[in-house]
């Protein structure tokens, strides 16, 4: 949450600094600013509202400069107004901090501060790091950071800078993640790889407790004692297009189509002559023989993930496996016996702050902790005992799509790779799976080819919705009426659609979506709903549809619309018997069956039908998650959403 970048060189410092926002934008969207350092000066700017707004501003202002640091905030303390935006300056108006994290203890630094007779111009936590820094200055910047670190409790990463020190750029970083990008005669800081990636590949990733102190030609790394550390730059592979759209409207369309091209990559790295290999996996067999029980920890999508693993690794490795939200698990009972549990932990960007912090509980208590990561060299990835990358490449829509289907793969793979230490797969069941895990890029490009069906279905709906906020419109006819200037109704009637259009599924819940489905395919059901809800506000839940009976059937009439995750199975005579009783109450079903599958099609069991291609039940959900995704992403568009950047939501969780 909240994006930080910071330039120190001899170029104009604006258009860096814009850009790295542009890329970090999926971490926070409500707000963005910028302080540029111009010889003794330094001038900020900022915007509530997307970064257009900031840049709209900055390019009236005419600021430049080649030090500056930049911010794009995902609210957590004060409302998104300008004034609560990053930077954050003090009573001098010298120093300025951007800050991503949750500095926990402000409100009694606020309080002595202000008995010091410091004035807050913010509701924000971070302020009081800049009045601290202003109270500790005596001359040493980087004195003053380190003083005022160690009053800090919680989490942050930081940015400073000051126009006492026109020529330096300082860092600091507590549990949220901050590198420092290198340059020839200029410098980096930013909160993640993209938004400095068009300019350098070399970067240092900071420790907890670390202060970075850059100026144009040096960036050196010190502990908050001030102790010089040496850390070695490291350069990441990532190509920089694959963080554009590509032609795409939206990047979640763009990366729900390379799906087939990220189940090629994983499968040719990791399957060598009919063996699943994991070779940046540094966990030795012994350790993982000695494996009894397996504990799974990861919040959203790749909680979902999560739990299809545990489908497929109790049915691979015949040992319990637990699933949880890392946001529960953290603050549980953790039963851990050491060295016996493997905790797996899952997470696309590696640094969301539960899934860190579940790690590192589990880590105290002595299990062996196995990361499944997308993001290089990312917190999670770094503080794991092994590491697994799913090279999902750069996710940047925060509806996560093709981190899901990698994950997923990369568990199915995972899996086999322990059924053979474990002893429990044998080699028949493992060349049949791989088999069959071979065939998803193909069937995934079958889905996507034949996308037509899955946009009359949502275009169905969203007129259905139109026609519905219509007839809620009529209610409207008097109180319209009563405006005497015809423009002034008009404005009411707009902002009334544009307020009840984003809050349709709140106010007129005549058209929430329930998803149900069976055995491996229950995750689906909850990723499927999790979808529709993350980019059209529209209530959605998912279900076991077992569960169906004990309570969900009681929504059932003709409005909601009951999503059926019923490819063939061997639990598919009883999904059918499910979606009688959704019929039997005049409900409206959706299946997702397999092509060529007649009984389905009858019109008793099923209002739309969505085919995928037959595929093996166990492998099924990397295939089902396409349909859902897509449904979610036509009806988005049809209703006109914001999909890349849906309201509240940020794709990278760094405050719990
Ligand atoms: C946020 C994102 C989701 C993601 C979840 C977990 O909620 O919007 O897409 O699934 O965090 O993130 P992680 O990076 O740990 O997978």
């Amino acid at each position: 949450m909240c994006g930080i970048v910071g330039y120190i060189g001899g170029r104009e410092a604006v258009p860096i600094l814009i850009e790295g926002l542009k890329n970090l934008e999926y971490r926070g969207y409500d707000s963005a600013g910028i302080a540029v350092a111009d010889s003794d000066k330094v001038f900020m700017v900022k915007r509530s509202g997307k970064l257009k707004n900031l840049e709209a501003a900055i390019n009236e202002s005419g600021i430049s400069g080649s030090l500056g640091i930049g911010h794009t905030r995902w609210a957590t303390h004060g409302a998104p107004t300008e004034a609560n935006a990053h930077p954050h300056f003090g009573k001098t108006r010298e120093f300025f901090v951007v800050h991503n994290g949750i500095i926990e203890n402000h409100q009694q630094l606020k309080e002595s501060l202000k008995r010091e007779k410091c004035r807050f111009n913010s509701e924000t936590d971070t302020e009081v790091i800049v009045h601290l820094l202003e109270k500790f200055y005596t001359g040493d910047l980087k004195q003053a950071v380190c003083r005022t670190v160690k009053k800090l409790k919680g989490s942050f990463a930081l940015g400073v800078i000051s126009s006492r020190h026109p020529d330096l750029l300082l860092a600091a970083r507590r549990d949220s993640p901050l590198i420092i990008g290198l340059g020839k005669g200029e410098n980096y800081i930013a909160s993640d790889v993209p938004a400095i990636l068009s300019q350098t590949r070399s970067v240092i990733y900071l420790e907890n407790d670390e202060i970075a102190v850059l100026g144009r030609d040096n960036a050196e790394v010190f502990t908050v004692n001030g102790d010089c550390c040496n850390r070695r730059p490291v350069t990441v592979k990532m190509d920089p297009d694959s963080a554009s759209k590509g032609g795409y409207s939206h990047f979640m369309i763009k990366e729900i189509n390379e799906q087939p091209e990220v189940m090629r990559r994983i499968l040719s790295a990791r399957i060598k002559n009919n063996r699943v290999r994991f070779e940046e996996l540094k966990l030795n067999e012994k350790r993982l023989k000695n494996i009894d029980n397996i504990q799974i920890v990861a919040c959203g999508t790749a909680y979902h993930a999560g739990l299809c693993g545990k489908y497929v690794l109790e049915k691979l490795l015949k040992i319990p496996v637990n699933v949880d939200t890392s946001s529960e698990f953290r603050y549980r009972e953790q039963i851990i016996k050491k060295n016996k549990t493997l905790v797996i932990t899952v997470s696309q960007s590696g640094e969301t702050a539960d899934t860190l912090a579940a790690l590192r509980a589990s880590q105290q208590k002595g299990a062996l902790i196995l990361s499944v990561v997308n993001v290089v060299g990312s917190s999670i990835a770094r503080e794991s005992d092994g590491v697994v990358y799913i090279y999902a490449g750069p996710e940047i829509a925060v509806a996560s799509t093709k981190a899901y289907t990698a994950q997923l793969m990369t568990i199915y793979l995972l899996a086999l790779y322990l059924g053979e230490v474990f002893g429990t797969v044998s080699e028949r069941i493992r060349r049949e799976m791989l088999r069959m895990l071979a065939r998803t890029p193909l069937k995934m490009k079958e889905v996507l080819a034949n996308n037509g069906r899955i946009k009359r279905v949502a275009r169905d709906y969203v007129k259905r919705y139109n026609i519905r906020l219509a007839e809620q419109f009529k209610f409207l006819e008097d109180e319209v009426a009563q405006f005497k200037d015809s423009r002034k109704a008009l404005e009411f009637a707009e902002q009334w659609a544009r307020r009840s259009h984003l809050t349709y599924g709140r106010r007129f819940g005549d058209f929430p979506f329930l998803y149900l489905g069976r055995n491996v395919n229950f995750p689906s059901a909850l990723e499927g709903a999790l979808k529709l809800k993350e980019i059209t506000y529209i209530s959605a839940e998912g279900y076991a549809a077992g569960e169906m009976k004990h309570g969900p059937i009681a929504l059932i009439d003709e409005f909601p619309l009951v999503i059926c995750i019923n490819p063939r199975s061997s639990l598919y005579d009883k999904m059918l018997s499910n979606i009688q009783e959704i019929k039997a109450r005049r409900g409206t079903v959706l299946s997702i069956a397999t092509k060529g599958d007649r009984e389905i099609r009858k019109k008793a069991y099923s209002d739309y039908i969505i085919e995928i291609p037959p595929v093996n039940e166990f492998v099924s959900p990397l295939i089902v998650a396409l349909p859902l995704q897509l449904l979610a992403y036509y009806i988005a568009a049809g209703i006109g959403c914001d999909i890349d950047q849906p309201r509240n939501l940020a794709k990278s969780v760094t405050v719990e």
